[in-house]
């Protein structure tokens, strides 16, 4: 038995037509009778909708794959960059083995140096080779300067404070700005940054001596160095590489920086995520651990602040804070991201440049070789090189920058994502697309 309205004309709609649902046999039906004049009528429609919980459950479930599937492979808009097939859900995870870049590249040679990926559920464009990451970076920059929404991120920093993960804005602008002007205003990136790296590498050098003959880490030696030329400039000082607290965070850093990439795969797979709660959960203690050192050094700096010797980026910070016309977005937590920014990024890729230098040295002692004599033709025992030098040491940085070319230092940069609808290689990209930029 059909049930249906008592008062059907009462369901007349203003289009002469009447609509209503009644339920027969277990199954929801949708009935829909046009009108022509009131007198003549015909069923025009009828839709069946089970209602038994076990059938709308396999209703909602084709329907959702259904979605998903469509939503998978529809592209974003037309002429966007093609790309290898994926599967709803997990994307195109199966082509990555343990060398995520690697593959990516094996990639470019079928798809071309714009091509597109599915991360998961979203779709991402992949960007590779000196002309196409020019054009995103360089010409196109500022289309391409927003960070894409993630998860990953989020875990630590709901609100992208800082710099390194902050969503493209004024603000955004203005702390990077302050950032970079307080950064070289402390010599960074010039001249007189030499001398406080050269009174580091004494301290790295007096380390390697001691040594002697015992097998060391040089990875953990080389971290603490190059930190101590940020922490010197950030914080206006260096720790003894023995000092605990200092060893701790350093090593904090390190395990952080392992964990990224896992982080960001579960960004892309939520259904991994439940199988990854110990790195989760590591990931987060680690990155509140380095925060935390961030904050006591903000405090210790407060404390003795003042504003007639400002000698580091705390000091400097805290200064324009206090102005009246000062930058309101400088706040303690911004401050705080910020610093265990620079903290992570300026030692990481550094210590990690000087990691496959020493690798490199060791596998090819001819090469090693050639650089002590130029050097030591160039600059003699007596003192360390200097920039100056630099004129005179043609295969020592003809060496340098093949460890760069030949190191895995950064195979990716951050990802980026597009600020508004634009273009790359004559391929459309639309606003919010991720755009993975492949070194
Ligand atoms: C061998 C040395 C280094 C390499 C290879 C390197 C590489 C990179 C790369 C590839 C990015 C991503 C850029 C992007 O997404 O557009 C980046 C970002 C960044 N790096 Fe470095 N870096 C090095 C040293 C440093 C140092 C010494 C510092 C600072 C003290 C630093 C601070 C940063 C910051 C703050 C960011 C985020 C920048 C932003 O969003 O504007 N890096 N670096």
């Amino acid at each position: 038995m059909v049930s249906v309205p008592t008062d059907p004309l009462s369901l007349l709609d203003n289009d002469g037509a009447i609509r209503f649902t009644a339920v027969y046999h277990h199954r929801l039906i949708y009935i829909e009778y046009i009108f022509t004049d009131y007198s003549a009528s015909s069923c025009t429609k009828m839709i069946f909708v089970p209602t038994d919980p076990l059938s709308l459950l396999v209703l909602l479930m084709t329907m959702l794959l259904a979605w998903i599937t469509t939503q998978h492979y529809l592209a974003p808009c037309k002429n966007f960059p093609p790309g290898p097939w994926g599967l709803p859900i997990i994307g195109s995870f199966m082509y990555f083995g343990s060398d995520v870049h690697k593959d990516m590249t094996k990639l470019s040679k079928k798809y071309g140096d714009v091509y597109s990926l599915k991360m998961g559920c979203h779709t991402a464009v992949v960007v590779k080779g000196v002309n196409a990451i020019k054009e995103c970076l360089v010409k196109k920059g500022t289309d391409f300067a927003d960070r894409p929404h993630s998860w990953s991120v989020e875990q630590y920093n709901p609100r992208y404070k800082g710099i390194a993960d902050g969503r493209f804005n004024d603000k955004w602008q203005r702390r990077r700005q302050f950032a970079h002007t307080t950064l070289r205003g402390f010599g960074f990136g010039k001249t007189s940054m030499e001398s406080k790296i050269c009174e580091e590498i004494s301290f790295l050098l007096d380390e390697f001596r001691d040594i002697q003959d015992k097998s060391i880490d040089t990875g953990a030696i080389l971290n603490r160095s190059v930190s101590n030329v940020i922490c010197s400039i950030m914080f206006g000082k260096r720790f003894n590489y023995s000092d605990p607290k200092f060893s701790f965070i350093i090593d904090t850093m390190g395990k952080w920086f392992e964990l990224m990439g896992t982080m960001y795969e579960l960004g892309f797979l939520p259904f991994r995520r439940p199988f990854n709660q110990s790195n989760i959960n590591n990931y987060n203690t680690l990155g509140d651990d380095l925060r935390k050192f961030c904050k006591q050094q903000i405090d210790e700096h407060r404390e003795v602040f003042d504003p007639d010797n400002i000698g580091d980026f705390i000091d400097a910070y805290l200064a324009e804070t206090m102005k009246q016309d000062g930058n309101k977005d400088l706040t303690d937590d911004q401050l705080k991201y910020t610093l265990a920014d620079l903290f992570a990024a300026g030692t990481e890729k550094t210590a990690t440049t000087l990691k496959w230098g020493l690798l490199l040295m060791v596998l090819h002692p001819e090469i090693q070789d050639r650089v002590f004599n130029e050097i030591d033709q160039a600059v003699g025992a007596n003192r360390l090189p200097r920039l100056d030098d630099r004129k005179n040491l043609s295969y020592t940085e003809a060496t340098l920058l093949g460890i760069q070319r030949f190191g895995s230092i950064a195979p990716f940069t951050l990802p980026h994502c597009a600020l508004k609808d634009t273009s790359l290689e004559g391929y459309n990209i639309p606003k919010g697309t991720e755009v993975i930029i492949l070194l």
